[in-house]
């Protein structure tokens, strides 16, 4: 790569015009590329401009489900993912055959599954979910009707809680939110008195407990902007810090700590993609998100569906 970084900026920005391509990146991903981004959002807004967007070519800046979802939704665009090794602990934690098995031990219930999964679950699910709607799919759904939640027992249990329901929880988790330490942040809490501590719904109970807020990376977001308070402890992956500082300049954002020394909540998966692979993924148009038309098929019913029950309650 023999471009300098200012260069690589309007360059992306030149293909993006000639070749009618839109970027949207996740707020996990590295600083330079949500600046470049022509939209940043939570899992919900970015499976939300993929459906709506009018570009030839949509650039994933995420990890591989979710340019997976948008391939789901729009099948004739050309969707490309920086680096296709970009994967996700959670979505891994979810082989299809195990959960095949599962579903069918357990027949009368309804499948609602985070959007952190494959096409292969999504193809195995009634609704997909979000952590910005997750609680209000779940109470939209008669209050005796069985339901499983899969993958991230996590965010299950706290939606469990919140909804006072009694969902089967499929057992997965994502590395990153499953390492921030409980005990770490009482001591952070204690030298930062003021401080609040957000969490998305992905971490442990343990953290969950802690937090003065809970809430998708997006509503984590809006919650530090609004607030009156100056300082904050993050308990999601750190990408988010970047638009958290851009948005509020004068406050304290504290990433929360890991249980051990490790860079732990940098997602390693989100991390893969760089400014310089975005870059060359828009140039020469690879990595490319295919799909087996049948499989699209099936996965799109409960994406379908997420879409709208958002949009009849305004999510
Ligand atoms: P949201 O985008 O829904 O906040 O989820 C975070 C996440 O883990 C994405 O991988
Ligand atoms: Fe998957 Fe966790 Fe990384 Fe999100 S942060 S992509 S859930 S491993």
């Amino acid at each position: 790569m023999d471009l300098i970084a200012t260069d690589i900026f309007e360059e992306i920005k030149k293909l993006k015009v000639a070749k009618n391509a839109i970027i949207l990146a996740h707020y996990y991903q590295e600083g330079d590329i949500q600046d470049v981004a022509d939209y940043i959002g939570d899992s919900l807004g970015l499976s939300q401009q993929a459906a709506k967007t009018e570009a030839d070519i949509i650039v994933f800046a995420g990890v591989h489900f979710m340019a997976e979802t948008a391939k789901i939704l729009c099948p004739q665009k050309k969707v490309l993912l920086p680096d296709l090794k970009a994967g996700c602990s959670l979505a891994d934690s979810c082989p299809p055959i195990k959960f095949k098995k599962f579903k069918e031990e357990n027949p009368n219930h309804l499948v609602i599954s985070y959007i952190n999964c494959t096409a292969e679950i999504k193809a195995l699910t009634d609704i997909v979910c979000t952590s910005s709607n997750a609680v209000q799919i779940v109470n939209s759904l008669p209050k005796d009707q069985p339901i499983i939640f899969a993958p991230d027992k996590n965010l299950g249990r706290y939606v469990n809680k919140i909804t006072g329901r009694n969902m089967l929880l499929w057992d997965g988790s994502c590395m990153v939110h499953e390492i921030f330490s409980a005990k770490k942040i009482t001591q952070i809490k204690h030298a930062h008195p003021s401080a609040i501590l957000v969490a998305h719904p992905e971490c442990e109970e343990s953290v969950l407990e802690m937090a003065d807020f809970i809430g998708s990376t997006t509503a984590l977001l809006n919650f530090v902007v609004k607030s009156n308070a100056k300082e904050f402890i993050v308990a999601t992956e750190s990408g988010i810090l970047h638009e958290m500082a851009k948005r509020a300049p004068h406050k304290t954002f504290i990433p929360a700590p890991p249980n051990n020394n490790c860079a732990c909540n940098d997602c390693p998966h989100m991390k893969l993609n760089t400014l310089e692979k975005l870059y060359a993924c828009l140039k020469n148009e690879t990595p490319e998100i295919i799909m087996d038309e049948v499989l699209r098929k099936q996965a799109e019913k409960s994406i379908l569906k997420m879409l709208e029950i958002s949009a009849q309650l305004g999510l």
